[in-house]
């Protein structure tokens, strides 16, 4: 008789911690004498034609604590669906039809996805047009309702606090005004967090919006004080009070969010004559191996995904709660994107020890 077969694919940007969630599920499946099937290349393993991989305990051995994704993935392609009310999309009937057929050819008793806000819309989609789906959700950014945190943050709020250890000590030599720009397009949970932990002294997050002004009577003021140095942390997607998110064109055409240390820069300098320098940390953040808790993270909601294929619990999502791992409504993790609340604990922790967030 043939094994039951499950398969996995990784989609959307990747991040640190993915390979901990196939090591975890391949394991889990092993257990239960089931075959794990990984799809290369996000969803468009489902269609290529490309036969899945079958992932056993020896194959993935010796990858949990790596970054980045044995399996590959893209964020374009056949499957465009984008996240949320704010960009819905939808799968083309044609494809739907040959990846229910890839279901049928292989005899998937489920589908394990692993991806953001974009990846599980089409997986909700998948789900909804009757195929056993269950979602893993991950993304540097934090941004995905229904979960309190995904693996790949605490990973890349590590690269900006030590990033900025590194930026303070030669800021500090030079009494410079240095300028960190963190990834987080509509969420600061980075920029934030890596802030605080480096010791940021002004933070700027796409939740609160900035006055140009109030950041430069900050450097202004901290020059008066005596102070060796002012360290800003930016996120790319943080914007001044009376405009718009900053972007550029990318080396391929498109207009991509960035950019916004460089106008800080010029700005502070202008209004002030400080020696100002930048740093974008760009997909820095995203590469490298993940962190204790992410590996941590990562490795329970693999466990859990296949206990939820086991269960027969399709349309769920696995979701880190309370320090537990839980199960949440796919549907729930798409409807709307979790941002920093401006009056959060850690926003007046912040600003009582005397962060400026630019407002
Ligand atoms: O979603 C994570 C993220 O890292 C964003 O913060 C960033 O803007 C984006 O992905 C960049 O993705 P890519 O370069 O892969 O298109």
């Amino acid at each position: 008789m043939q094994p039951t077969r499950v398969g996995i694919l990784t989609s959307g940007g990747d991040c640190p911690g993915l390979n901990a969630v196939i090591t975890a599920a391949s394991r889990c499946a092993e257990k239960r004498g089931w075959d794990l099937l990984g799809f290369c290349d996000g969803f468009e393993g489902l269609i290529s034609g490309t036969p899945p991989r079958l992932l056993s305990r020896k194959e993935t051995s010796g990858i949990m604590h790596t970054g980045g994704t044995i399996l590959g993935t893209v964020n374009r392609g056949h499957f465009i669906s984008r996240g949320g009310p704010r960009n819905a999309g939808f799968i083309p009937p044609e494809i739907i039809g040959r990846t229910r057929r890839t279901f049928e050819e292989l005899n998937l008793r489920g589908l394990i996805v692993v991806g953001g806000d974009g990846s599980l819309n089409t997986a909700l989609q998948l789900h909804q047009a009757g195929m056993p789906i269950v979602g893993v959700p991950k993304t540097i950014d934090n941004d995905l309702e229904a979960t309190a945190m995904t693996f790949g943050f605490d990973s890349a709020v590590e690269c900006v606090g030590s990033a900025l250890d590194r930026l303070h000590t030669t800021a500090t030599s030079h009494k410079r005004v240095m300028v960190l720009e963190a990834m987080g397009r509509h969420a600061g949970w980075i920029a934030l967090h890596g802030g605080v932990a480096g010791g940021a002294d002004i933070i700027l997050i796409p939740e609160i919006p900035f006055d140009f002004d109030k950041i430069v009577a900050e450097v202004v003021r901290r020059d008066k004080e005596g102070a060796a140095c002012t360290m800003i942390v930016a996120a790319e997607g943080a914007a001044p009070l009376s405009g718009r998110q900053f972007r550029h064109r990318s080396a391929s055409g498109d207009k991509r969010l960035g950019g916004i240390s460089d106008v800080l820069a010029r700005e502070i300098t202008a209004r002030t004559s400080r020696d100002v320098r930048t740093c974008v940390l760009g997909h820095l953040q995203r590469g490298g191996a993940p962190t204790m808790t992410d590996r941590i993270l990562a490795t329970c909601f693999g466990v859990r995904a296949v206990e939820l294929v086991a269960e027969g619990k399709f349309g769920t999502m696995v979701s880190h709660k309370d320090h537990r791992t839980v199960d949440a409504p796919l549907a729930d993790a798409v409807q709307r994107m979790r941002k920093v609340d401006p009056s959060s604990h850690l926003v007046l922790a912040a600003r009582a020890v005397g962060i400026s967030f630019g407002d």
